[in-house]
């Protein structure tokens, strides 16, 4: 396994493993310095292109993207999120993870849980190709928002299934919108690391939708903290821009030639 790989590994039980999402070379420039993995996930249905949900992304637009987050990666572990329906089958899966590594020169792909797609897992591995796994709220495969773990049964439900992620070989795992008590014990008994989103500080890291702690996305849940309002910024230099030009201030004679 890669050095990449093993630093991450060795993280669990040490220090926290930091993640965010960038759909884009520019952002990821700035995010490549701070966290260990860079993220393009396919959230970049709802954050960018302003679609209801994920479940018409397609290769092609995860490959462009993760293409541009190429260009801004030096450091960081890159893994990207293969979309729905991109890994039906274990053949599908295998020549469609192939040519998001090989177009987008990432370090591993993501796959979201539907409780059945274990072998998938396992023959991507077998074929060398490093993956994520992601379990409790998998927007993939649900309609609704709803938070998991709640309850014995699918507390019991959510360990087995990163047991069975673990054992097909993932590398890591996502755990999204779990009891915090659940994602306590999940990523007690994992060997390998879990990452939280909305599953409480239990878990050996944390992702987030940049988008959202920037504070331009407009979705503020419980579980992300705002750390910037770059919509105001935005707008306010738009709103100045636009006086400028209306009054003639802009441009200048030192902007023009
Ligand atoms: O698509 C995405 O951004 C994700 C994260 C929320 C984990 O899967």
């Amino acid at each position: 396994m890669k050095k990449k790989f093993l630093n991450i590994l060795k993280k669990k039980n040490k220090t926290k493993i930091v993640c965010l999402t960038s759909y884009s070379k520019n952002i990821s420039k700035i995010i490549d310095k701070y966290c260990d993995i860079t993220l393009v996930g396919d959230s970049l249905a709802n954050v960018l292109y302003g679609m209801e949900n994920t479940h018409k992304v397609s290769l092609g637009m995860m490959i462009n993207h993760a293409k541009s987050v190429r260009k801004g990666v030096k450091k960081s572990l890159m893994v990207v999120d293969m979309p729905k329906g991109s890994y039906k089958n274990t053949k599908e899966a295998l020549k469609n993870a192939k040519k998001i590594i090989k177009e987008t020169k990432c370090d591993a792909i993501k796959i979201e849980s539907n409780k059945k797609n274990y072998n998938i897992i396992k023959n991507l591995v077998k074929s060398k190709i490093q993956v994520m796994g992601h379990i409790g709220f998998t927007p993939q495969f649900k309609k609704k928002f709803n938070i998991e773990g709640n309850d014995y049964a699918s507390k019991r439900k959510l360990i087995k299934e990163a047991l069975e992620i673990e054992r097909a070989g993932s590398f890591s795992i996502v755990l999204e919108c779990i009891k915090k008590d659940t994602s306590k014990k999940i990523s007690e008994i994992l060997k390998i690391p879990t990452i939280g989103i909305g599953s409480s500080i239990n878990c050996d890291g944390q992702v987030l939708v940049t988008d959202d702690l920037l504070g331009m996305s407009g979705f503020y849940p419980r579980f992300v903290k705002k750390y910037a309002n770059l919509n105001f910024l935005i707008e306010k230099a738009v709103q100045r821009y636009s006086k400028d030009v209306k009054n003639k201030n802009f441009p200048k004679s030192k902007n023009s030639f």
